[in-house]
């Protein structure tokens, strides 16, 4: 479902798909590096993936290949980067573009004191003009598209006219895929891991941007943790994104393929993906990558299962002793193959 229309910044075709957003993983720092990434590609094939959020003067004074580093089974993936500068945004993006990513999305969501120290992240929700000219010297750098992840409002924005005024800000830039974390991000007084449960869900305020600004790709974030209820958020909205769920929970993603995309092909079971993974990990342990750094992953595969307590403790107690084989994974199977007989 591709939808054309003139940029009116480029006159060039800007294309969106629609079904390209449909539904995908958060970036999350920490958390949804390659590793996992590969891990999530195993358990979907639809849903878009995307890197934690990688700060722009890191990329553009480290070395890109640590910070942009991925396979290809991982596409769908995205390149999430934080920054306020347009020229390096610009070089930034150009860089992911290089690399194969299939979209750039700027950070304009984290609340962090050292990223708004940064000047970037959430605190850019009160600077539109400049947040505008951030996207307009991205899009003109690289034919992907460009995206932006905000949230409703910070502090004491008012999440109505000023979140009309900030998204109009972005199409008028040549951004067409907005992701909205449906809450506010207070700066002051709140740790980021607060900012992600203590402001209230707005869902409606999110739906109303879909009818203000119906031909964008507005994509709803926070707090969904089923395929069930993305399915019902998707009656207002061209998009869902899972954060935190997602990761904890993963084997949710198993729904994902048939129920939200139509396909009619097999998910894997838990154990096959478990073994599709080890694969992975063999190949990567031979190269250096330590086990730990792979296996802390897939803690949550077994959740709700049996023997799925067994599975994590061996897996943490086990993945980081020095020289740490992948078959270390298979033998935390063992725990849950007896476990998932009893089931
Ligand atoms: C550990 C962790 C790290 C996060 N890092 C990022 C990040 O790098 N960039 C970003 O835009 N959001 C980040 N977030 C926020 C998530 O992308 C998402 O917006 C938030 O968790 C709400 O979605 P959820 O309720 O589905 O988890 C992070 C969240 C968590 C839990």
């Amino acid at each position: 479902m591709i939808e054309s229309f003139a940029d009116p910044m480029t006159e060039q075709p800007n294309q969106i798909d629609k079904q390209a957003h449909r539904f995908s993983v958060a970036p999350m720092m920490a958390w949804t590096d390659r590793h996992a990434r590969f891990f999530l590609r195993l358990i979907s094939t639809s849903v878009r993936l995307y890197t934690e959020m990688i700060p722009m003067n890191g990329l553009l004074r480290g070395s890109p290949e640590r910070f942009l580093r991925f396979t290809m089974k991982e596409r769908p993936v995205a390149l999430q980067i934080g920054g306020s500068d347009p020229k390096g945004l610009a070089d930034a993006a150009k860089m992911g573009g290089e690399w194969g990513y299939d979209e750039v999305n700027l950070n304009v969501g984290c609340p962090s004191d050292r990223v708004s120290s940064g000047h970037f992240g959430a605190c850019l929700m009160a600077e539109p003009t400049l947040v505008s000219e951030c996207v307009s010297a991205m899009v003109e750098a690289v034919s992907i598209p460009i995206t932006v992840k905000c949230r409703i409002g910070i502090d004491n924005m008012d999440t109505e006219g000023s979140l009309d005024n900030f998204v109009t800000g972005l199409i008028d830039a040549g951004c067409h895929t907005i992701i909205v974390h449906a809450r506010k991000a207070w700066l002051k007084g709140l740790s980021p891991a607060e900012n992600r449960s203590v402001p209230p869900l707005d869902y409606d305020r999110v739906y109303r941007l879909k009818k203000n600004f119906p031909t964008v790709n507005i994509v709803l974030n926070g707090g969904i943790v089923t395929v069930d209820e993305t399915a019902k958020h998707l009656e207002h909205v061209d998009g869902v994104m899972m954060g935190r769920a997602a990761y904890e929970t993963p084997y949710v993603l198993s729904d994902v393929d048939r129920q939200l995309f139509g396909m009619k092909t097999d998910t894997p079971s838990r154990m096959e993906i478990a073994n599709l993974y080890m694969a992975y990990c063999e190949r990567e342990v031979a190269q250096g990558t330590s086990l730990h750094h792979m296996t802390r992953h897939i803690l949550g595969l077994f959740k709700g299962c049996p023997g799925a307590r067994a599975w994590r403790r061996y897996l943490t107690e086990n993945s980081s002793i020095p020289g740490a084989k992948a078959s270390v994974i298979s033998e935390a199977l063992k725990f849950v193959e007896d476990g998932l007989k009893v089931a």
